[in-house]
């Protein structure tokens, strides 16, 4: 017996995924799309670090928020600053905007990005500690005009990935004064009602009372239900913002619930929220969030720039179309080169070379371990390809192909010079 200890294989982190072959597809086509809907809008891309200062998301979320106060990954760098991985990508686009001077002289910007966002939250269904967000944000259009061609935008985006049963609903939650004020009138609200708030409610009572409204406590519902609601407290200004927004809806024909409780989770928000929900994912059913934060672009030391801008959960998003079964994997490969186990490698690199520069846009798989044609024929048709390119010794030798059809019977089989090979398979492509 070998007294050799093993190594265990080191595991992934929980709430934390690898995406397989099987599944990526989906992933690259759902990102294909909204970046075709995006350019369509003539939005342009932006990147910016996963890392940055941790006092930048503290800012400009908010101290009191759940993805600062409990999920952020945060640690020293080697120098002893506080850095963290990027919880959401707002606040990493508004310090980039502002770092790169692009909103100067009042210009319309129309962004967009994509990439992995991280927060240490419970995981479970369609919530995970590294998720990829797609998201959008337009700065320096202060009328609701802005807000409406997001929720367009996304609109289109589900129509074209073909998602059914997704709800809008939207809210206002007015400036930053509106907020103040309508603070004070919920934590005199819920003071009436100690007993009944659970320990998280208590918590939040003076650090962040809106979020309260959020809470799925049944315990709670009744009290929440009768609590005051914002719109009530509404400014004229927001209030004209809302009208304007639902008015666009209402005349391009997108329905939308009006939900006075959606508060969302992040402080920055004012005036227009939005969230696109659906009911076929449990509990994690926001696949899509966003709204209007007019102030963040000064608060963080640009100069005053209203905003407006949406993520949507892509890990979410692809569950559904799993869980749903509404896309079908489309078979990549066109051709599978079919070569003689005796035939010397480097020709089958040249030969396949030679295919490529001809052809850019064909698929070709090369077969790269020696095996017999029954076994490279199994490999093909595994992989579902359209055709066997076969190359057998005597064939090479008088610089003549195989085109065999492995899915459509009345091609069959044909034999021909190079020149003739790429005719076929041009004709196919
Ligand atoms: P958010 O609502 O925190 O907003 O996140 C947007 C979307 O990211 C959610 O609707 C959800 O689909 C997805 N998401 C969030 N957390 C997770 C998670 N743990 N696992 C999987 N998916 C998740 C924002 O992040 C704002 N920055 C959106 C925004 C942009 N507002 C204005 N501009």
């Amino acid at each position: 017996m070998s007294n050799k200890t093993s190594k265990q294989p080191t595991k992934r982190l929980r709430g934390m995924y690898d995406t397989l072959p099987s599944e990526t597809w989906i992933w690259q086509r759902v990102e294909s799309i909204a970046q075709q809907v995006f350019q369509s809008y003539y939005f342009q891309e932006i990147r910016f670090p996963l890392l940055e200062e941790t006092a930048l998301f503290h800012s400009a979320i908010g101290e009191a928020t759940d993805v600062v106060d409990k999920e952020m990954f945060s640690f020293q760098s080697r120098s002893g600053k506080k850095i963290s991985l990027r919880p959401e990508g707002t606040a990493g686009c508004v310090r980039a905007i502002i770092q790169n001077d692009l909103c100067n002289r009042g210009s319309q910007q129309k962004l967009w990005y994509q990439g992995p966002m991280f927060r240490y939250e419970r995981p479970q269904k369609g919530r995970n500690r590294q998720f990829t967000q797609l998201g959008a944000e337009i700065f320096n259009v202060p009328s609701a005009q802005a807000d409406a061609e997001l929720i367009l935008m996304t609109a289109r985006l589900w129509k074209k990935i073909g998602l059914p049963n997704i709800r809008l609903e939207i809210n206002s939650l007015g400036t930053l004064e509106t907020r103040k004020e309508y603070r004070e009138v919920l934590i005199k609200y819920f003071k009436q009602h100690l007993d009944v708030l659970d320990e998280d409610a208590l918590k939040r009572l003076e650090s962040n009372p809106l979020r309260i409204l959020d809470s799925k406590n049944p315990k709670m519902s009744p009290i929440i239900e009768t609590a005051p609601v914002l719109s009530d407290y509404l400014d004229e200004e927001s209030q004209l913002h809302f009208d304007e927004l639902k008015n666009i809806l209402d005349v391009c024909g997108v329905d939308y619930r009006l939900n006075p409780k959606l508060v969302r989770g992040l402080d920055y928000y004012s005036k227009t929220v939005f969230e696109w929900i659906t009911d076929d994912l449990g509990a994690q059913g926001t696949i899509c969030g966003g709204g209007r934060y007019d102030a963040l672009v000064e608060l963080q030391g640009g100069k005053p720039t209203p905003a407006v801008g949406f993520a949507m959960g892509i890990d979410r998003i692809v569950e559904l179309i799993k869980d749903l079964d509404l896309w079908q994997e489309n078979s990549s490969i066109d051709a599978c080169l079919i070569v003689d186990k005796e035939i010397n490698i480097s020709i089958i690199n040249q030969l396949s070379e030679k295919i490529r520069n001809t052809l850019p846009s064909l698929n070709l798989w090369v077969n790269q371990n020696p095996a017999s044609f029954k076994a490279q024929f199994k490999k093909a048709d595994k992989l579902s390809a359209q055709f066997a390119i076969i190359i057998g010794s005597d064939e090479l030798s008088n610089n003549r192909f195989t085109l065999k059809s492995l899915q459509d019977k009345d091609f069959g089989q044909k034999q021909g010079s190079f020149k003739q090979l790429i005719e076929w398979l041009q004709h196919f492509k």
